[in-house]
């Protein structure tokens, strides 16, 4: 009977085709880690994700190495939450482009954040269409290395402080 369970579960999911949008019916269910990989800064790779409180209600994308410290995040329809321990919710809020740059902050803040993120396979990323080119990590003003996202609007020159990374969905749960 399980073994039944799992093919079938096996047939809809290969069905479903590589990118893994959340059903309505699984909110919540998957909780991962975001983690880095493919930078040529190899300092820049196998860090988490973690929000870095600035403010209330505001946080900034920080990396570290110490996945003990990384915030877990799910996926629900297509907004990424963190759970932070409160009663209220945390969202991926992405930098607006309204400022002719060719990269932009990336932020956990509280309420559901932007829509549009997807995990397809375990790679993490936001729609091309809201001109997402990728993601940046830069070691910058929290005295460690921080999340950005590149403009596809505009050629980015990046600074050797930065490098371009994947980011990679771990599931914890
Ligand atoms: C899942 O989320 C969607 C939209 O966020 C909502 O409409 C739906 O009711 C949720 N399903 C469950 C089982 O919570
Ligand atoms: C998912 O998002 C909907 C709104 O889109 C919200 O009502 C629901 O509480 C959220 N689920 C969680 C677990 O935060």
């Amino acid at each position: 009977m399980k073994f039944l369970a799992s093919l079938a579960l096996l047939a809809s999911t290969v069905a479903a085709g590589p990118i893994a949008y959340p059903r309505a019916d699984s909110n919540s269910t998957s909780t991962f880690h975001l983690k880095t990989s493919g930078a040529s800064n190899k300092d820049h790779n196998n860090l988490y994700v973690y929000a870095y409180h600035t403010g209330a209600g505001f946080n900034d994308a920080v990396l570290t190495s110490d996945v003990g410290t990384a915030s877990p995040a799910f996926l629900n329809g297509t907004h990424t939450q963190f759970d932070l321990g409160t009663p209220f919710p945390w969202g991926f809020k992405m930098g607006v482009q309204n400022n002719y740059a060719a990269w932009e902050s990336v932020q956990i803040n509280t309420g559901y954040g932007d829509q549009d993120f997807s995990i397809s396979g375990t790679d993490f990323e936001w729609s091309e269409a809201n001109g997402f080119g990728g993601w940046l990590v830069c070691d910058w003003y929290h005295n460690a290395p921080q999340l950005f996202y590149i403009s596809s609007y505009y050629q980015p020159d990046i600074p050797s402080s930065c490098s371009k990374v994947d980011l990679t969905a771990e599931y914890i749960s």
